[in-house]
């Protein structure tokens, strides 16, 4: 019999906010991370990659050519350069109706320092925002990228939980390497390993050392929904990404997953009840 845990108002899932609002507007910029907020997101998620000097800023791919007028590897490009780019005007406007395209600040290229500050302000407001961040892998910088993410959040005093309160920030990867220098050099901060398929060896709902909560691929709980009770067996919290259709809300809910990671913050909270 499948594992199904009891949602009470007390414990909703969270719905964190995937790339920001980034169904209604384009993916990691400021525009789709206040859209998220206004949309009520328990959380916003965002990837992070290092520029060429240093900077951390939130791109999804390797390269800049999809979601920018520009071209070339994030890690190559200073930010100045990548600065003077378009983030916003790729967004299809038959996909996403409402979407109005605006200059400035609202669709350049986001640096994490920027989003830490809009979370820093939206938690002092009274909110209780969270941070779900994924360092890419591979990268010429790894290594670096998690110090750079460490200082950060040191700075913005987002790296250690409130005396009341869960932790503002959890940090997510594909690479357990990543967790793992996350964990030895933060210990309170918590972490999600990220998951495509379940490796042979973590089948019976174990995690690699580092690792606190599972974030599996949507994929796989379609598939294996037996896993995520394993998974919740063997004591770990489960954060489900990219979930954005209602009858995969519905089985996500269903198998008592804690978060679900969506294009689509307001649907899914509307779906859920929370609105
Ligand atoms: O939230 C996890 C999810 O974002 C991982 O996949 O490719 O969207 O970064 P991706
Ligand atoms: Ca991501």
């Amino acid at each position: 019999m499948t594992h199904a845990r009891q949602h009470t108002p007390y414990h909703p899932i969270q719905v964190i906010a995937h790339r920001g609002a980034s169904d209604d507007a384009p993916e990691h910029t400021l525009a789709a991370y206040r859209k998220a907020i206004e949309d009520g997101a328990d959380a916003l998620e965002c990837d992070v990659r290092l520029t060429a000097d240093g900077h951390l800023v939130c791109v999804h791919d390797r390269r800049v050519n999809r979601t920018s007028n520009g071209r070339g590897a994030v890690s190559a490009l200073e930010l100045s350069a990548l600065a003077a780019l378009d983030f916003g005007s790729w967004k299809d406007r038959e996909e996403s109706p409402d979407w109005d395209p605006v200059p400035g600040e609202l669709t350049s290229v986001l640096t994490l320092e920027r989003l830490l500050e809009l979370v820093v302000e939206t938690r002092a407001a009274g909110r209780p925002l969270q941070l779900a961040i994924e360092t890419k892998h591979p990268t010429r910088w790894a290594g670096q990228v998690e110090e750079r993410l460490l200082h950060l959040l040191k700075r913005y005093e987002l790296d250690t939980p409130p005396a009341d309160g869960p932790s503002p920030v959890r940090i997510m990867s594909f690479s357990a390497r990543s967790l793992h220098r996350i964990q030895a050099a933060s210990p309170t901060l918590p972490t999600v390993y990220l998951m495509q398929f379940v490796s042979p060896r973590l089948r019976d709902g174990r995690l690699p050392a580092g690792a606190r909560i599972a974030g599996p691929g949507l994929r796989i709980v379609r598939s294996n929904p037996g896993y995520i009770e394993r998974l919740h067996r063997a004591g770990h919290r489960v954060h489900v990404w990219t979930v954005n259709e209602p009858e995969d809300v519905e089985l996500c809910a269903r198998l008592g997953v804690e978060a679900i990671i969506t294009n689509r913050p307001k649907q899914v909270l509307s779906q859920l009840g929370h609105l």
